[in-house]
């Protein structure tokens, strides 16, 4: 049951250590909620999150102009519309669907058989840090084609990117520090894509320097600004989303059995992760003129986050909706990477991620090595779970024992 809380707040410790518990009292009793230290509005029910993702005339990606441009360094995919849009997101499904996925799977399973080997035979990995965080970057920085010696400089500059498009209340020091981050990163950029216009390969960046919009090729900028996109936008919710499948895979031993049993299960066990704990939480909009949610205003200019968490444990969208069950059936598993998910995930409408092929092939290969690998996987002892996050959330470490593999033939 709801309780009614005074002085709630979702910049709260209370909701950042578990925003799950709030999330059944916000859709019933505060379903337009209103954060005044920010002056935003929240929605929770997944009927009102659709209604904002889908009607574009009413709720535009404005906001984005301040909260994502300065560090991409350019107009990101988001804030365009119209043809602008569909063309480049043309450009960018093509660098990951047909060939250039086959070729992709062979680098994923590569950087995974990498950054595994050496965790095997101890019998001991933190699936966040030792290997999810580098595999996540590594795995972008092939497909763009970028050196993978850069990694660790990339990544750090990755995060403070990260930082600035996903703090609710950033302070001067850190604005000033994410912008750093995005210049340094930009002028690392700049030199690759003129040596990729003299000299193109295959990689994303190459596809992005020959592409033309309206019969002209895309300037330096506008290439930085989608590298950037798509460095931002692939390598965090790939990540986060191989963690908590492994952590609900080991909360529930029966349904991880039946995946080693029948690896066919793997893609809903990732379907039914996405809806259970999305690694995206919130998405903004700004709206466009006044809108009634619940009886409730809100007024023309004013940014709405939709709360993705929330919508996906919505009881008028699926039954038992804080039950982890990788067979339920009203979350189809061959819908739940398109365009008509029933879970929110990857967000919907004209904006709906470009990535899920790609993500669900990810997280598909590289969680289809580990399983096998990863025999009598559990948390290693002393292990406490802890997410973080507001606006991406996952688990901060996941420290996992398994019985160690004497030989490496697994790989
Ligand atoms: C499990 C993994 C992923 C999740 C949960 C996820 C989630 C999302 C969400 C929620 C949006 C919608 C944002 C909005 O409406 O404003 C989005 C957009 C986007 N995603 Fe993903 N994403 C994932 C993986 C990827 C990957 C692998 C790529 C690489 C191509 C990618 C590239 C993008 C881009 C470029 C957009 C902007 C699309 C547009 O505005 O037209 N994502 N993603």
């Amino acid at each position: 049951m709801p309780v009614a809380r005074s002085g709630f707040s979702i910049l709260s410790e209370d909701f950042a250590t578990d925003p799950y518990r709030s999330f059944g009292w916000l859709r019933e009793q505060a379903p337009v909620h209103h954060e005044s230290s920010i002056d935003s509005y929240f929605l929770s029910r997944h009927e009102d999150v659709t209604r904002v993702l889908t009607d574009h005339e009413a709720f535009s990606t404005e906001m984005f102009q301040v909260r994502a441009e300065p560090v991409m360094r350019g107009p990101v995919l988001a804030q365009m519309t119209g043809a602008e849009h569909t063309a480049k997101r043309k450009i960018i499904v093509r660098g990951f669907t047909g060939d250039a996925l086959r070729e992709q799977i062979r680098a994923i399973r590569a950087n995974a058989a990498e950054l595994m080997a050496p965790f095997l035979t101890r019998g001991r990995v933190d699936l966040v840090n030792d290997f999810g965080r580098p595999f996540g970057v590594n795995v972008t920085l092939d497909v763009l084609g970028l050196d993978k010696a850069d990694w660790r400089q990339v990544a750090a500059w990755h995060s403070g990117v990260i930082e600035f498009i996903t703090s609710l209340d950033l302070t001067p020091e850190r604005h000033r520090h994410c912008l750093d981050c995005a210049e340094q990163l930009e002028a690392y950029l700049v030199p690759v894509i003129r040596q990729r216009r003299r000299h193109p390969g295959d990689d994303l960046i190459s596809r992005l320097c020959t592409a033309e919009f309206d019969g002209i090729a895309l300037s330096d900028r506008e290439v930085t600004a989608l590298i950037i996109n798509v460095l931002a936008a692939s390598t965090e919710p790939a990540d986060k989303t191989l963690a908590l499948l492994f952590r609900h895979l080991i909360d529930h031993p029966e349904q991880l059995a039946q995946v080693r049993q029948d690896p066919e299960l793997l893609p809903a066990a990732i379907a039914e992760t996405l809806r259970y704990t999305p690694p995206v939480q919130l998405i903004p909009r700004q709206a466009e003129r006044d809108a009634v949610f619940a009886g409730v205003t809100i007024p023309a200019g004013a940014t709405v986050f939709c709360m993705i968490g929330a919508a996906n444990r919505d009881p008028e969208a699926f039954t038992a909706p804080d039950t982890f069950d990788i067979h339920r059936p009203d979350l189809s598993t061959a819908r739940s990477f398109t365009a008509a998910a029933q879970h929110l995930a990857f967000g919907t409408g004209l904006h709906q991620c470009v990535g899920t092929a790609f993500a669900r092939a990810e997280i598909e290969t590289v969680a289809g090595m580990l399983l096998p690998l990863l025999e009598k996987v559990r948390y290693s002892p002393g292990f406490r779970y802890r997410e973080t996050g507001l606006y991406t959330r996952g688990p901060s470490a996941l420290s996992l024992d398994f019985t160690p593999v004497l030989d490496r033939q697994g790989l």
